[in-house]
């Protein structure tokens, strides 16, 4: 009749809610996706993402700075390249975008990590994520030759002052590629952030606007992986890990809690969670509406993955988030 176990007694003031809360969100969790652009004083808003913007290199450093101050540890950068071509030269050359962006904001703000997205979607010309033989509309991207243009992109990145690479392509054996790969240029310290299990999701469509990174034919199932799967999630992260792999990430992140939270039993590296695009900008558009509170829904959301086991997640409300945070 009168329950004895009464849990309702450690909910009745925001102290004791305080003191027995278990998971506490902090800036120390986030990191910020950024996306360079050539040019001098560009900041172009992204259609589909609000609040999100391409910017020149000069405007990066000017973010980068306000991420900084925000208490935030890491960005993240993602470059659209002038040209983009069969052989992603974008993505390599000593003087590609990311490059330079990463250059200039160590330069200018030392302490902050810059964390480079190791891909080649962005970069060649067809918009797939490696290489594919020449006049193959079929979309089949060829593994291991992938595999040396990778290489390239890390070492060039690596040279250009990036502190952690985190290659994004899903390729098979793109870690152990890419740790050989710096060890051999001498960047034996320099972590590898794999995105280990990425899900052909169709989360990522305002990203492809904000990258100009969409498939011009195709999409990306042979590489990334399929819904449905969570053992092949495991596998995935079992391969990166003997590779070398210093970290993992899920990705996208709302609707793969349960991927997050079976990779965080098997392993004890640092596991990221990506807040993709979609899962950002559906949240935008119905606080434009009115129809949610955005700032609540997004702590909730933020709090849910590191509940589900995220170490860290890459979101583009990570500012927004600190501020909210500095309120509440
Ligand atoms: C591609 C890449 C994607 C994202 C980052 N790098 C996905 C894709 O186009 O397949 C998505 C990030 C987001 O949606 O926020 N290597
Ligand atoms: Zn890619």
């Amino acid at each position: 009749m009168f329950p004895i176990n009464r849990p309702r007694r450690l909910r009745q003031t925001p102290q004791l809610r305080r003191m027995v809360r278990e998971t506490i969100l902090t800036a120390n969790d986030l990191i910020y996706p950024l996306f360079a652009v050539p040019g001098q004083s560009v900041a172009q808003e992204v259609k589909s993402m609000p609040g999100v913007y391409q910017l020149s290199v000069d405007k990066i450093v000017d973010e980068a700075k306000e991420v900084y101050d925000l208490g935030i540890p890491a960005i993240i950068l993602f470059g659209i390249p002038e040209t983009k071509d069969m052989e992603a030269t974008g993505a390599w050359h000593d003087h590609g975008i990311v490059q330079q962006a990463a250059t200039a904001v160590k330069k200018a703000i030392p302490d902050l990590i810059v964390i480079v997205d190791t891909c080649l979607c962005e970069y060649t010309d067809h918009g797939h994520c490696g290489y594919l033989e020449t006049g193959d509309l079929t979309g089949r991207v060829l593994n291991d030759p992938t595999l040396e243009l990778l290489k390239k992109t890390a070492v060039s990145q690596a040279k250009a002052g990036a502190d952690i690479i985190a290659p994004s392509g899903m390729m098979d054996g793109f870690v152990q590629a890419i740790r050989e790969g710096l060890d051999e240029a001498g960047f034996n310290d320099l972590p590898i952030l794999s995105y280990a299990a990425k899900y052909a999701s169709a989360y990522y469509g305002p990203f492809r606007d904000a990258a100009e990174s969409a498939p011009q034919f195709g999409d990306r199932r042979t590489y990334q992986m399929d819904p449905g799967n969570a053992r092949e999630a495991l596998k995935e992260v079992e391969l990166d890990i003997e590779e070398g792999a210093d970290m993992l990430m899920v990705k996208p992140a709302l609707s793969y809690m349960d991927v997050i939270w079976r990779i965080k039993e098997i392993t004890d590296l640092p596991v990221a969670a990506y807040n993709v695009s979609g899962e950002y900008s559906m949240v935008k558009a119905a606080a434009l509406n009115g129809w949610i509170d955005e700032k609540k829904v997004t702590l909730e959301t933020l709090t849910s993955f590191k509940r589900a086991g995220a170490d860290l997640i890459l979101t583009y409300h990570a500012k927004d988030a600190v501020r909210w945070l500095e309120e509440a």
